[in-house]
């Protein structure tokens, strides 16, 4: 049975769990978060007032709990109304637990070059047919940032169908996709050869892609692999070596500039690392060919943003940090381009390799998959 205790004046209710654990809750954030049909849509959930419409000092005066409900009596309006005390614990902000600067998301986990011998994986056959093995290949995304698949169809624009899993395609000036096609024979090879560093996609825009799709259609070259790096776990080793390299990063707006075509300039300004007002780990942005003149980092602060941006770039390049694995055709990847770094390695004989890439995005994703764990919210659309 809960408990339900009011404060002298009303302000704060405390509610106690059969468990023993409680929470402390405001009137006003009780008042406004009710689920009564005069305060939130019973059809949608959608929420029918506005907090103009709940009156400045509102306390609660009466408190009833029961097996599962809680009912308050709120004044000056002079209504009660009852609450489902299972969501009010699940929702509680009471908590004691305090946030570091560079901790992960909420379901997120920092990984290194040891996720290699278990790279999230999922059957494309599987994962379009099965929605049990669709919720665990994306939980896998949200989780880790990125994802293989694989079994998929051998085919020009494949990779739509594997958008279509979750979300939409992001179109950019570069089209709904793009292609990435190499000969590598001896001729072009120490061109073509050539790997790439780590980066993440198009930082110069904002808001930035955040998934990107690189789906194999060809890969009869030798080498090539595909690498990734978790950028979250980039930030948090510089933030243990050395937390004011961290925060220069962190407190200072990088930029990022695309004008190679006619027409296109993309800018943005948005820091290497980025995190939420509480100080979770929200995005890193790293691209050295999109890189632009950083102005935003005052004189006495830029020869230790300097040195931190070129320590991450070391951490990035450490061969402890990434994950690589071979895409054959008819497999792809997915990264949470806000989090991942990708890369391509280098070749090592001739052949051809085609791989067709695309965006979308994370929050299409993240909705297809709290739909799937909660299949009453699915129901209920
Ligand atoms: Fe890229």
């Amino acid at each position: 049975m809960f408990q339900a205790a009011i404060s002298a004046n009303g302000d704060i209710v405390t509610l106690t769990a059969p468990d023993g654990q409680s929470a402390r809750f405001h009137a006003i954030w009780l008042r406004d978060n009710a689920w009564d049909d005069q305060t939130r849509a019973p059809g949608n959930g959608q929420r029918l007032i506005a907090l103009r419409d709940i009156p400045e000092g509102t306390h609660v005066t009466k408190a009833e709990a029961s097996d599962h409900n809680v009912t308050l009596t709120f004044a000056p309006e002079g209504r009660s109304i009852a609450y489902d005390a299972g969501w009010l614990m699940d929702h509680a902000y009471d908590r004691a637990d305090t946030i570091t600067p560079g901790d992960m998301p909420e379901g997120g986990e920092a990984w290194d070059a040891r996720l290699m011998s278990a790279v999230p994986t999922g059957d494309f056959t599987a994962v379009r047919s099965n929605p049990d093995a669709r919720r665990d290949w994306l939980a896998q995304v949200t989780r880790y940032g990125f994802a293989k698949l694989t079994g998929g169809p051998i085919r020009d624009g494949a990779l739509f169908d594997v958008v279509d899993l979750f979300g939409h395609v992001r179109e950019t000036n570069y089209g709904r996709h793009f292609e990435v096609r190499t000969e590598v024979n001896p001729t072009n090879l120490a061109y073509t050869g050539l790997g790439l560093q780590a980066h993440t996609d198009n930082p110069y825009r904002d808001p930035v892609p955040t998934i990107q799709v690189l789906y194999c259609l060809e890969s009869s070259a030798a080498g090539g692999e595909n690498m990734v790096v978790d950028g979250f776990a980039a930030a948090r080793r510089l933030r243990a070596e050395n937390p004011a390299w961290f925060d220069v990063l962190a407190g200072y707006s990088a930029r990022f500039e695309y004008a190679g075509e006619a027409g296109v300039c993309l800018r943005s300004h948005r820091p290497m690392i980025e995190l939420s007002p509480e100080g979770r780990l929200q995005a890193v942005r790293f691209n050295n060919r999109s890189a632009a003149a950083i102005t935003d980092v005052p004189f006495e602060a830029m020869a230790d943003y300097y040195a931190a941006y070129r320590r991450l770039g070391q951490i990035i390049d450490d061969p402890d940090m990434e994950v690589s694995f071979r895409l054959e055709p008819g497999e792809c990847f997915l990264v949470d381009n806000t989090r991942v770094l990708h890369a391509r390695k280098g070749y090592a004989g001739t052949g051809t390799r085609w791989f067709q890439g695309c965006y979308a995005d994370m929050d299409g994703l993240r909705s297809t998959l709290a739909a799937l764990q909660s299949p009453r919210l699915e129901a209920a659309e």
